[in-house]
């Protein structure tokens, strides 16, 4: 039933570059099904942070050294691979955060606080993730605003007509997932874009599980803002992306105050720097965003639509076989998704799930995936989450549905 060697991805060979899917977890060999939380992180990027420490650790832009120049130009040589990446016009447009929740409050905070007043409406939709509500909500608290949240169907779509009723005048900002980090289910972000620039709103494009998956191009999308993680895209944490257009980004306040982020600073007045250093204050997170190159470079050479056809194929088999066990329902079972299966098996509860399955070295996410408002949406409490990644295998695929029968049969 299962098969190994697919289309254009070498599969072994990929899997040698990830040293950690080689560990035994309770004697057993791990099975990594919690990609949507973290990737894990290629040879790539382990041997970058380690080179970079090793050769050429300084601080950037300030030093005159042959250090500080080389630690420069790779940091920097970064941000354009992430211009590519995503398609941004201008490498300026590219600012370096400690992930997508740094980048959502960037915005809320600078944008917000700077052009909410009191009447205005935000709308997210009921698939956010806790980081794409909660800066929002603070911002619109401080000011006056209102948040208008779209509803969703049974299956976790967003409902695009009721998106529209929302849609109005006073909507000055419309935040929303491209692919929701709990269901999986993937919105389209592109006409949502469209609705809302025809109402004069500003969109920002909560990408932190859909750019591992899926191909980004900013510029076709025309997102005013767009963020991702390094750590979901086989890089390391504590590092991350916002992508905003030049012009929005030029005309916004400066999130934070320190070094690197101004032009002249006395104690009568403080002029800022331009872009994108006038979002980066104090010194960055130098080594994590080299190495988050490292982990692009892998993509970009086993190339994101080889990626994409064996991540959908292994999708179209977990969902299948996740839906031949008995009792078992998965959420949010839409066509449109990326590779993520949420599901509940009445009787059981998520936790006993994922502890009895990290028993059998399956490692996946149980709980509200911080999305507490979509899981009270569903009814129920929490889910398992397997979520797949372009080094997983269907082997891996039958071991959890094996490990999952195993648990129905303790359980019961
Ligand atoms: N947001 C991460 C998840 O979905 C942590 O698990």
């Amino acid at each position: 039933m299962s098969k190994n060697v697919l289309s254009n991805i070498d599969l072994s060979a990929i899997r040698q570059q990830f040293p950690i899917l080689d560990r035994q977890v309770k004697g057993k060999q791990l099975v990594y099904l919690d990609n949507a939380a973290t990737t894990q992180k290629p040879k790539a990027v382990i041997d970058t942070l380690t080179d970079y420490y090793s050769r050429y650790n300084a601080n950037i832009h300030r030093g005159i050294h042959t250090l500080a120049e080389e630690a420069t130009i790779a940091y920097e040589s970064t941000r354009e691979k992430v211009r590519g990446f995503i398609n941004a016009k201008h490498v300026e447009e590219i600012i370096f955060t400690r992930g997508t929740t740094e980048s959502i409050n960037l915005v809320a905070n600078s944008w917000g606080r700077s052009q909410l007043k009191e009447g205005d409406e935000i709308i997210i939709s009921t698939l956010e993730h806790h980081s794409n509500i909660v800066p929002w909500q603070l911002i619109a608290k401080e000011k006056g605003a209102n948040l208008r949240v779209v509803p969703i169907g049974d299956n976790g779509e967003f409902l695009f007509d009721e998106y529209l009723k929302l849609l109005s005048a006073n909507t000055r900002m419309v935040s929303v997932v491209h692919a929701s980090n709990a269901l999986g289910v993937i919105n389209p972000v592109k006409q949502i874009i469209e609705a809302a620039h025809r109402m004069g709103a500003l969109v920002m494009v909560d990408g932190a599980q859909s750019t591992v998956h899926l191909d980004i191009d900013v510029q076709d999308l025309q997102a005013d803002f767009f963020a991702f993680s390094g750590h979901k895209v086989y890089g390391p944490t504590g590092v991350g992306v916002l992508y905003g257009k030049k012009e929005i980004l030029e005309s916004m306040p400066p999130f934070q105050g320190g070094g690197e982020m101004i032009r002249e600073v006395s104690f009568k007045e403080t002029t800022f720097n331009e872009l994108p250093y006038k979002f980066e204050a104090g010194t960055p997170n130098i080594a994590d965003t080299i190495a988050l190159g490292s982990a692009l470079d892998l993509i970009t050479s086993i190339g994101k639509l080889n990626i994409r056809h064996h991540e959908d194929e292994l999708l179209a088999y977990a969902t299948n076989a996740l839906l031949s066990i008995e009792s078992l329902r998965i959420m949010g079972n839409t066509p449109n998704k990326v590779s993520v299966c949420s599901f509940v098996i009445d009787g059981v509860h998520p936790q006993d799930i994922g502890i009895l399955l990290d028993n059998q070295g399956i490692a996946v996410r149980t709980g509200h995936h911080c999305t507490q408002p979509l899981m009270a949406r569903l009814g129920i409490p929490g889910t398992t989450r397997a979520s797949f990644a372009m080094y997983n295998t269907f082997e891996e695929i039958d071991i959890l549905i094996a490990g999952i029968q195993k648990v129905i049969r303790m359980m019961k």
